[in-house]
């Protein structure tokens, strides 16, 4: 069943532009609009919300502070993103013009179910991003809105997590489509390239044998750091993430711009640090700054792993080891830029000799608080 690969995990990275697909498929109608039918929740009730609260666990958190910017970005309306374990605890305001999206892979984290318990209990309307067809997530919430990456058996989320991204940025730009909020060519654009991002993740998995290789190059490591900036953060983010939870290493995600307030103190000889370079194009000004931190990092002695994109030549004197990624529009660079962090951890977890498909001490879904 895991279709000779390796481990379930490989198999799901390798099946990643066919789940970015098909989540999107039938949810693009042919004039270039967003046709959610399935989101039952009104064009009218949707126009009267005035803030978006996004609460999940691990990698769906992750991809809900990605949101974040996008929701922001398109439609104006604010958009906070809280770990689900958190957010009931601290008596968040919350009414009916407050939109709750709930992640989840599995449908059944007990966290995030009470989270958006706690919100339907105040009045607001919980929106659910599931991959799971009639959990107990999407049962309980007023509308869902399914990712269809198809099962997911390895405990460490990867083709979930590039669906419900896709999902969270349909969420955004259908937000702005009923709203009218900068709705127009720029989020035509958007769509238009949404719906070509499959090609470009397949192009990132036809080029990871130098990613596997550096990752077997740094299994004796104790600690790999990870930087971002913008949406790359929560990208830095995910990558330590799957580095602790498949390789067991000491793996932080910072984001660049806090290096000089505390992280850089951590910089030593040899140290791995891997970088996620924004777009050389559009927010330039977050480039120029990320290539001063791959700098001064450099200097210190750090090796530098950096994730660029293709026409991005002024990395190019700071970057030890360079991973190349298809030039993307900056809020969908998410998208492409995890592909190399998976496929790095998921290979120096196995050149560690560790069980990729089932680390220890985690489970696929935790249904305790
Ligand atoms: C954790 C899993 O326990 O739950 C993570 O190990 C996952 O991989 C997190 O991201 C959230 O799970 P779900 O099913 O709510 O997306």
């Amino acid at each position: 069943e895991k279709g000779g690969y390796a481990s379930f995990m490989l198999k799901e990275i390798a099946e990643q532009p066919k789940a970015v697909a098909d989540t999107l498929l039938g949810r693009i109608d042919a004039s270039g609009s967003l046709t959610l039918d399935e989101v039952r929740i009104s064009a009218a009730e949707l126009r009267e919300m005035d803030k978006v609260v996004i609460v999940a666990c691990g990698t769906a958190f992750h991809a809900g502070l990605i949101a974040k910017y996008a929701i922001e970005h398109w439609t104006r309306i604010p958009c906070e993103v809280e770990l689900a374990s958190e957010f009931r605890y601290r008596d968040p305001i919350l009414d009916q013009q407050t939109l709750v999206i709930a992640i989840s892979q599995s449908g059944e984290t007990m966290d995030t179910l009470m989270a958006l318990r706690h919100a339907r209990e105040q009045g607001s309307k919980v929106l659910a991003i599931c991959n799971t067809n009639g959990s107990t997530i999407p049962r309980e919430s007023d509308a869902v809105l399914y990712t269809h990456a198809g099962p997911e058996v390895a405990v460490a989320s990867t083709k979930a997590f590039l669906t419900q991204l896709v999902a969270c940025y349909l969420v955004a730009l259908y937000l702005g489509q009923v709203r009218g909020t900068k709705w127009g060519d720029e989020i035509r654009a958007v769509i238009r390239d949404l719906a070509r991002i499959g090609d470009a993740v397949e192009q990132v998995l036809g080029t990871m044998e130098p990613v596997r290789e550096l990752a077997r190059s740094l299994a004796a490591q104790d600690t790999v750091l990870f930087l971002g900036r913008h949406v790359g953060y929560p990208v830095a983010l995910e990558g330590a993430l799957k580095l602790k939870e498949l390789a067991y290493m000491h793996a932080e995600g910072f984001a660049a711009g806090e290096l000089k307030h505390g992280p850089i103190a951590l910089i030593e000889e040899g140290l791995p640090v891997v970088v996620v370079v924004p777009s050389p194009r559009g927010r330039s000004v977050l480039h120029d700054k990320i290539v001063s931190n791959i700098q001064e990092i450099r200097a210190r002695g750090a090796r530098t792993i950096v994730i660029a994109e293709e026409d991005d030549e002024a990395v190019v004197p700071y970057a030890d080891h360079l991973v190349r990624i298809p030039a993307t529009p900056t809020l969908l660079q998410p998208l492409v830029a995890t592909v190399p962090l998976q496929v790095f951890a998921c290979e120096l977890a196995t050149a560690r000799g560790n069980e990729v498909d089932q680390p220890r001490n985690l489970a696929k879904s935790v249904t305790v608080e």
